[in-house]
């Protein structure tokens, strides 16, 4: 088996009296897909918030290959190849398209050579190359989605977090998203953690699918396996949503 790229272990936070996570520990291996599903408020962005280091849990620890993230700030942890994106897309509006990727790719601390070619290259990836002079604030939304994952893919991940990327976009364009995320991870040895609402996609990509519930796990295992346990349907009832989207 692949070796293990991220571990948490233990991770706890609340925000006044709201406990998000609960002693939540998983461990992610090199080149391995992970699914985060659960019902709204579950404790999912703040898992990935604690992990990429834009908050700091209450106890509990991450570690990246191999290291004890401690203190690190994201940044930091972008730059040994953390790398998340937000649930809201996060570009600069006033920018265009090419500039936002070239910024995140200069951000990261690549020098100016070669960066044309490097975030054409990323533009192709993400079939942006269309877009790539549009000012972000006139793209539509599932561009913006596409967006957020070529400014992370800049970065250079080798673990890349994905808050809802897929949300509202067509199923073509979910099938794009498939094949764009398997190639970097059969050609990088990728590390993908996705947060997914749409189950379609959860069920196609992942092997492995954690579920966070009141922000415990309660559930981790095969994704179909999982999908189907009667704990996890429990803890999405009342939550029309998940019944209509897991057949989605
Ligand atoms: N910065 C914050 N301050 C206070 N409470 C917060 C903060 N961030 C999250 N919370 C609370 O923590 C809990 C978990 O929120 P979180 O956003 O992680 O859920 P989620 O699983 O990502 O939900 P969704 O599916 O709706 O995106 C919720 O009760 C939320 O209201
Ligand atoms: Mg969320």
């Amino acid at each position: 088996m692949s070796e293990i790229v991220l571990s948490v272990d233990r991770v706890s936070i609340a925000f006044g009296g709201v406990r998000a996570l609960s002693d939540v520990s998983f461990q992610a291996r090199q080149g391995e897909i992970v699914g985060v599903i659960g019902p709204n408020g579950a404790g999912k962005s703040t898992l990935f918030s604690v992990i990429a280091g834009f908050l700091r849990a209450n106890a509990g620890a991450v570690t990246f290959a191999g290291r004890d993230l401690g203190p690190l700030k994201p940044d930091e942890r972008a730059r040994i190849g953390l790398v998340r994106t937000w649930q809201t897309p996060r570009a600069f509006e006033s920018l265009t398209v090419r500039e936002n990727v070239m910024a995140a790719a200069i951000a990261h601390g690549g020098t100016m050579h070669r960066a044309d070619e490097f975030v054409d290259r990323l533009l192709s990836e993400t079939e942006l190359e269309g877009q790539a002079d549009d000012l972000v604030t006139d793209l539509p939304p599932a561009f913006r989605k596409r967006l957020e994952i070529a400014r992370a893919l800049a970065r250079s991940p080798r673990v890349l977090l994905l808050d809802e990327v897929m949300a509202g976009l067509t199923i073509a364009e979910i099938e794009a998203l498939f094949d764009l995320l398997r190639r970097r991870v059969a050609a990088d040895r990728l590390t993908i953690i996705l947060i997914e609402h749409v189950i379609r996609a959860v069920r196609a990509l992942c092997e492995r699918v954690i579920v966070l519930a009141g922000g415990r796990i309660i559930a981790e295992g095969a994704a179909a396996e999982v999908m189907g346990s009667p704990t996890v349907i429990e803890a999405y009832l009342g939550s029309a949503e998940y019944l209509k989207r897991r057949d989605t």
